[in-house]
């Protein structure tokens, strides 16, 4: 019994996943995902016709489907990834995150529970649901506080981390009241191979690769640590392999930046990368845009828990994993040009206006 069953596996973070898993263990996953804006396919390409990767469409809400799944696969794990995932379209749309993030991880866990009870003592007691959160759900920090722990309480500010805060709660009470073996991992940003182009990171590459404005919210002086996303896979594994059933997780990249810090690098990356673009120096696309309404001003994460008693670190350092997620991007302009659909084109006139209507603060 060594199947794991993986949700949310398309999009940025799963898909990496998926990929990491098998070409470290050789097991097998059943990947259910929905395939939302943000689930692709494309991600997943390498497994085309590989039986380790068992793809079904599906929500995590829909408990049969969940039912018959579990049933049939008797995964050894549940990690749980899907999720709506983007702070300002939660602004937009807050119920959509509601209905994944809350709704669907409480059906996933009625599920697991009562696929959990069925289970023999010794497959019963190697169980683990894992789910995948975020250090949003601790609130926002001062330039001088010191970063989140596991004790951190909990102050989500954006309607996505309220989500992600409510499904963690579900997560210990379905362990304290029930003693369902589940662990929690909070995550910082996360970059890499595969985002979806809406996500600070990939916006600035793809923006900058066609010469359209770098929309900087605010100020730019915004806090985030910085998590590659191989480094976010490796800790997920040593999670599942050696976590506490009941514990949280806090993991982190050791990099705290600024935006405006990250995409300065960015445009220097891509003035020696794309020597001969027209676009050259990308840093004057960089263009100051009306903040993000409720923006928390920073995060870090103090990762010395799953060191401790896991041995997890990152290894990546910032600008090594910037340079790759880069190269990334300039090697696999065929994935960004079908991402690019009208999907695509719609948030991003919804969220940005026309070009030309941008608040143009800087050049
Ligand atoms: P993503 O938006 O790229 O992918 C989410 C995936 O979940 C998509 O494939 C989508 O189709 C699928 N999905 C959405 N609703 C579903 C449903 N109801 N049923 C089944 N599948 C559904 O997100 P990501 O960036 O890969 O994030 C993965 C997880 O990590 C999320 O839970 C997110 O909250 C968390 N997280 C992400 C970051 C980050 O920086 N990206 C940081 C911290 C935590
Ligand atoms: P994002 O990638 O949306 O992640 P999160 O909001 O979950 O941290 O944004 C990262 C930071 O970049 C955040 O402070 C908001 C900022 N940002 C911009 O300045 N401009 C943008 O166009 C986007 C998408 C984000």
């Amino acid at each position: 019994m060594n199947t794991l069953l993986v949700t949310g596996g398309a999009g940025f973070i799963g898909s990496n996943f998926v990929l990491d898993w098998i070409s470290e263990t050789g097991s097998t996953i059943v990947n259910l995902d929905k395939l939302t804006y943000a689930g692709n396919l494309n991600n997943l390409l390498s497994l085309k016709g590989d039986a380790r990767h068992v793809f079904v469409q599906g929500d995590i809400a829909d408990r049969p489907l969940v039912r018959q799944l579990l049933a049939q696969h008797r995964p050894a794990a549940i990690v749980n990834f899907a999720a709506e995932s983007h702070v300002d379209r939660s602004i937009h749309a807050p119920g959509e995150f509601i209905q994944a993030n809350v709704v669907g991880v409480y059906a996933l866990l009625e599920e697991a529970r009562a696929y959990w009870n069925g289970l023999d003592g010794t497959a019963q007691n190697a169980f683990r649901f894992l789910h995948v959160s975020t250090d949003e759900v601790y609130g926002t920090l001062g330039p001088d506080d010191p970063a989140f722990t596991e004790q951190t309480a909990y102050a989500p500010n954006s309607p996505y981390a309220a989500s992600k805060a409510s499904a963690d709660h579900l997560l210990r009470a379905y362990h304290h009241t029930y003693g369902l073996p589940t662990l929690t991992t909070n995550c910082s940003n996360n970059y890499g191979p595969y985002q979806y182009p809406e996500k600070l990171i990939p916006l600035m590459i793809c923006n900058a690769l066609q010469g359209k404005p770098l929309p900087v919210y605010g100020d730019g002086n915004q806090i985030r640590d910085w998590l590659y996303v191989g480094d976010h896979c490796a800790a997920i594994r040593n999670v599942l392999a050696k976590g506490k059933a009941g514990e949280t997780y806090n993991i982190g990249g050791c990099s705290e930046k600024t935006n405006m810090e990250v995409i300065q690098t960015l445009c220097k990356l891509l003035d020696e990368l794309v020597p001969g673009s027209s676009h050259c120096p990308h840093s004057s696309l960089i263009t100051h845009v009306t903040d993000r309404p409720g923006h928390d001003r920073r995060y870090a994460i103090d990762a010395r828990k799953i060191e401790r008693e896991l041995g997890w670190r990152p290894k990546a350092d910032f600008t090594g994993g910037l340079r790759r997620t880069v190269q990334w991007y300039l090697e696999h302009q065929a994935w960004v040009e079908k991402v690019n659909s009208g999907a695509y084109r719609k948030w991003m006139a919804q969220q940005y206006g026309e070009a030309p209507t941008m608040r143009r603060l800087l050049k």
